[in-house]
C-alpha cells in the first residue's frame, strides 16, 4: 500500500481509518458510539485537530480537556493504552515510518496531558 501524505487529505484518511477501528473495538467503541451523534462532524473535527497539531494549520478550535471530562466516569488509564495501541497500529500501516513516529509521539504527549487533567486533579 502507498503511504498517505502528511497533509490535510492524508490526515483525514488516517483519522477515518483510526475511528473505524475505535468504533469496532470492544473496550473503546461503546464510549464513542454513545457520545457521538454525528460521525461526519466528529471525523471532520478530528481531521482539523490533527492538521492543527502536525501542520500548525490552526484549523481546530476546541477544548479537548472539557470534552473528555464529560466522560470521566467511563475513561480509564487502560483505555488510553488501548487508544494509543490502535493509533500506533493504524499510523504504522498507513504512514511512512518517520510520519508514523511523529504522529505517535504527539499522540502520546497529548494522551499524557489529558490523563493529568482527568485523573490527577487535586480539586475534585
Ligand atoms: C473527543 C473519547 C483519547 C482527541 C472525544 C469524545 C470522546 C472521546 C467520547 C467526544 C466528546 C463529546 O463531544 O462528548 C476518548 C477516549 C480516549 C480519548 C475514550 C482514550 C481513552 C484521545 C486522545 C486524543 C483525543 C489521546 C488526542 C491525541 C480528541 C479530540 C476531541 C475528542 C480533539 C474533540 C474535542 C472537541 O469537541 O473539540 N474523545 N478520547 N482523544 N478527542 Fe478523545
Amino acid at each position: 500500500m502507498v503511504a498517505l501524505d502528511m497533509d490535510d487529505e492524508g490526515l483525514k484518511a488516517l483519522v477515518d481509518a483510526f475511528y473505524a477501528r475505535v468504533r469496532a473495538d470492544g473496550a473503546l467503541g461503546p464510549i464513542f458510539n454513545d457520545a457521538i451523534a454525528d460521525w461526519t462532524e466528529h471525523l471532520d473535527k478530528l481531521a482539523a485537530f490533527w492538521s492543527s497539531v502536525m501542520l500548525t494549520s490552526g484549523r481546530y478550535k476546541g477544548q479537548p480537556v472539557p470534552a473528555h471530562m464529560k466522560h470521566k466516569d467511563r475513561i480509564t488509564p487502560a483505555l488510553f493504552d488501548r487508544w494509543l495501541a490502535l493509533w500506533a497500529q493504524t499510523t504504522d500501516e498507513m504512514m511512512t515510518p518517520p510520519a508514523a513516529a511523529a504522529l505517535q509521539d504527539r499522540a502520546a504527549r497529548i494522551a499524557q496531558s489529558l490523563q493529568l487533567a482527568l485523573f490527577f486533579r487535586l480539586d475534585d
